[in-house]
Order: structure tokens, then C-alpha cells, then sequence
């Protein structure tokens, strides 16, 4: 990080990671192996007539985007966002207060590190498989992964180094709530691909900020976005399904996919709930939530009913988080604050609406019929299901 550029000669070894290197040798040196990952390399000899004007250009390129690989990460930061941190005016989140701060990224951190979570990174590699097989998305005319909620990159980069194997010029664009996040995500995507910049902002709200940065930025780096938003995070959205689609609307381009994961519905939804908050760094990140919104102090203890969640029963309340009867909407309260919104769906529900909005893209592998999504198991035994789209 904040290396932007190096200069060697002729050394036969070029650093890994280092990925504008270059390299003045006095001959035709062939000895001198460039690992793949070292895209900008230039080797201009001493004899070449345009010498000068290669080294000139090399040191000055813009640091913009489009040159600013893998060494540099630029963030931009809504000042919406900003104040509200500022200002720790959380009252109107939920789930997404369960991010506010270091500290909750240091929390997820060990939650998507941790062994039981590899089964979603399993899922998605399983899932990227099918994709790639099924020739579902030409991946070699994608430009961008566009993560919504990066988390700390762990997920993410099992992903996107896969998809290298296919288009290994592909860039890697986070947008999270926390900067923190976004940091721990840079530092864990292979260093071999890029990130021109992160986008920290909340997806949920500021629709407009995210979309100027799309529009304007990713037009230099080129555009066709495949956008994903997984860790079930869709099911933790605070708003309804139809708002969160007509926002997505907004960033998505004629030859860009979205791809979501979300809990569904089963027996058992509760007791599995009430096992995940039982889990030791979920009920850390619960706790932290109520110590950044200035709920309870370090050292309050919570009775041990405190961060069970329930569904909600009465419709008008319901109706705030989904457009679907069929979901079951589970809140996790705190005397009267909402912590944590969890939604379940009725797949077969989910996959009608996101097919009026959106044109879903069937998925089959080898053994099953055409299908609109693919269900896997998550950590805890809670299923879920991925659905691909673009814009109709
Ligand atoms: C459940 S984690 C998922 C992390 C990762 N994508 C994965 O697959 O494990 C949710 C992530 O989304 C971010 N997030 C939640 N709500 C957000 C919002 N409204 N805007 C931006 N980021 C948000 C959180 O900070 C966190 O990094």
C-alpha cells in the first residue's frame, strides 16, 4: 500500500506485489522471469530511441484508477455518512448498526475467519462453478466485481481469485457502511488484482452517492459490473425487497448480473436464531452495537433472553421490512430497540418477485433440472438460496 511505482535495473527478481516495476536493461536480457502478477511492467533497453519518453511515462501516469493498480486503494466516503457517524445519530438503524465502529469489524473479522463460516465460502465457490459451467456469465467480458458489503474480504477473495482463472484482469470494487471493513478487504484480496477504489457509504440510503461514483468512475475502468451482496445480507436488509431492487436498478448496466444469497424458511428457523446468538462473536456484536449507540455501558449485564429474536406477528410491522406475506421477519430487540432484522423467505415467493423486477437467470448444473436458484447450507444449519439477475 502507497507504493505507487518502482524502479529497478535489470534486477532478474521483481517483487511480488510490487506491480509497476520497471526495468532498464543494456541488452535483451532473457533470463529474467516477470511473475504473471506484475502487470505493469515495462523493459525498455538502453539502445531504445523512445527511451526517454517511457521512463517519462512511466513516473508521471495519473494515479487515477486506471493506473493506481494494486498498490493503491482510494476511497471515497460519503459525507452523509460521515456526519452520521459523527454526530453517533444511529436511532433509525438496525442491523446495520451492528457495523458502527473498529471495534465491529474486528468482531466480523473473527466471525468470517473463523472455520464454521468456510462452508459459505465453500458455497460460493461451489456456486461460481455452476456459473462459469453453465456458461451463466461470460466472465471474460466483466470488468468489475462490485462487492455490497465486503465484510472482510475473506469470502470475496475466494470468489474473485477464482474468477482471475477465467479473466485475470479483472478488478475487485468494495462498498461497505465501515471503513475498517473495507480496509481488512483490501488487505486480504490477493494482491494480484486490483482495486481502483472503495466506495464506504450506506447502500440502503445513499442510492445517489453510490451511483455518480459508478457512473463516473467506472466508465474510465471500463464497465460491464457483476455485483454481488452475499453473507446473506440481503435478509438483514431494514428496508422492503422492492426499495432495495428499485435502488439496485439505478447502479446496474444493460450487460451487469447481481448476484444475492438469502436465509430461507425452515423447521427449526427459531431454534437455529437462537443458536447463532448463542455463538460467542455474534453476542460481541450485539453487545458492541449497544455500547456505540450508547445503550447500556461496558460493564451492564444483559439477562440471558436478551439477544433472542423473534418473529414479528403484527402486519403493519411487518410490512416495514417485506413485501412478501410468505417471510418470516425475525427482530431482535433490546428494551425497545431494534438491533437485528433477519428475514426468512418462501423461495419459490422471492424468486416470483425478484423475477418481476429483474430477469432471472435459470440455473441448472448437471444433476437437476432448470432451476432459479441454488439452495446450499450456511453455518448453524440454516439454508440458504442464490439467485442470479440482470435488468429486464
Ligand atoms: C453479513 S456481513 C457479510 C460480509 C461478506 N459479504 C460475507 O459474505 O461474509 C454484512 C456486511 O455488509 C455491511 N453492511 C451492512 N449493511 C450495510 C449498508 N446498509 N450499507 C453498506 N454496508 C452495509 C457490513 O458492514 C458487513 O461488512
Amino acid at each position: 500500500m502507497g507504493l505507487t511505482g518502482h524502479f529497478q535495473w535489470d534486477l532478474p527478481v521483481i517483487l511480488n506485489g510490487i506491480t509497476r516495476s520497471l526495468s532498464v536493461g543494456l541488452s535483451n536480457n532473457e533470463n529474467i522471469q516477470i511473475p504473471s502478477d506484475v502487470l505493469g511492467y515495462e523493459a525498455p533497453r538502453l539502445s531504445d530511441s523512445d527511451l526517454t519518453e517511457r521512463i517519462r511515462k512511466f513516473f508521471t501516469s495519473s494515479l487515477e484508477a486506471e493506473d493506481a493498480k494494486f498498490d493503491k486503494v482510494t476511497f471515497y466516503i460519503s459525507e452523509k455518512n460521515l456526519k452520521i457517524t459523527k454526530d453517533r445519530n444511529y436511532k433509525k438503524w438496525r442491523t446495520k448498526a451492528l457495523y458502527i465502529g473498529n471495534e465491529s469489524a474486528r468482531i466480523w473479522d473473527k466471525i468470517e475467519d473463523d472455520h464454521a463460516y468456510e462452508i459459505n465460502i465453500q458455497a460460493i465457490k461451489s456456486f461460481l462453478g455452476i456459473m462459469i459451467k453453465g456458461e451463466k456469465v461470460d466472465f471474460k467480458n466483466i470488468d468489475n466485481i462490485v462487492s455490497l458489503g465486503c465484510g472482510n474480504g475473506i469470502t470475496d477473495n475466494a470468489f474473485v481469485k477464482n474468477v482471475t482463472q477465467v479473466n485475470d484482469s479483472i478488478s475487485y470494487i468494495p462498498i461497505d457502511i465501515n471503513p475498517m471493513m473495507v480496509h481488512f478487504a483490501s488487505q486480504n484480496i490477493d494482491p494480484t488484482i486490483r482495486i481502483p477504489f472503495a466506495i464506504i457509504d450506506d447502500f440502503e440510503e445513499n442510492v445517489d452517492h453510490i451511483e455518480n461514483i459508478i457512473n463516473e468512475k467506472m466508465i474510465k475502468i471500463r464497465k460491464n459490473n457483476f455485483f454481488m451482496m452475499l453473507g446473506v445480507t440481503f435478509s438483514n436488509l431494514e428496508g422492503t425487497e422492492v426499495l432495495f431492487f428499485n435502488k439496485v436498478k439505478k447502479w446496474m448496466g444493460p450487460n451487469d448480473y447481481f448476484l444475492i444469497d438469502l436465509s430461507l424458511n425452515s423447521e427449526n428457523d427459531k431454534e437455529k436464531l437462537r443458536v447463532t446468538f448463542e455463538d460467542d462473536n455474534y453476542k460481541k456484536l450485539l453487545y458492541n452495537s449497544l455500547i456505540k449507540r450508547k445503550l447500556i455501558n461496558t460493564d451492564t449485564l444483559i439477562d440471558k433472553d436478551g439477544f433472542t429474536p423473534k418473529p414479528i406477528k403484527k402486519n403493519n410491522l411487518k410490512q416495514q421490512y417485506t413485501d412478501l406475506e410468505s417471510t418470516t421477519v425475525y427482530s431482535c430487540k433490546y428494551k425497545d430497540t431494534t438491533l437485528l432484522i433477519s428475514k426468512r423467505y418462501n423461495v419459490e415467493d422471492i424468486a416470483s418477485l425478484i423475477g418481476t423486477h429483474f430477469k432471472l437467470i435459470e440455473l441448472e448444473d448437471s444433476e437437476e433440472e432448470s432451476k432459479k436458484e441454488k439452495t446450499f447450507l450456511s453455518q448453524f444449519g440454516k439454508e440458504k438460496a442464490f439467485f442470479l439477475f440482470k435488468l429486464t
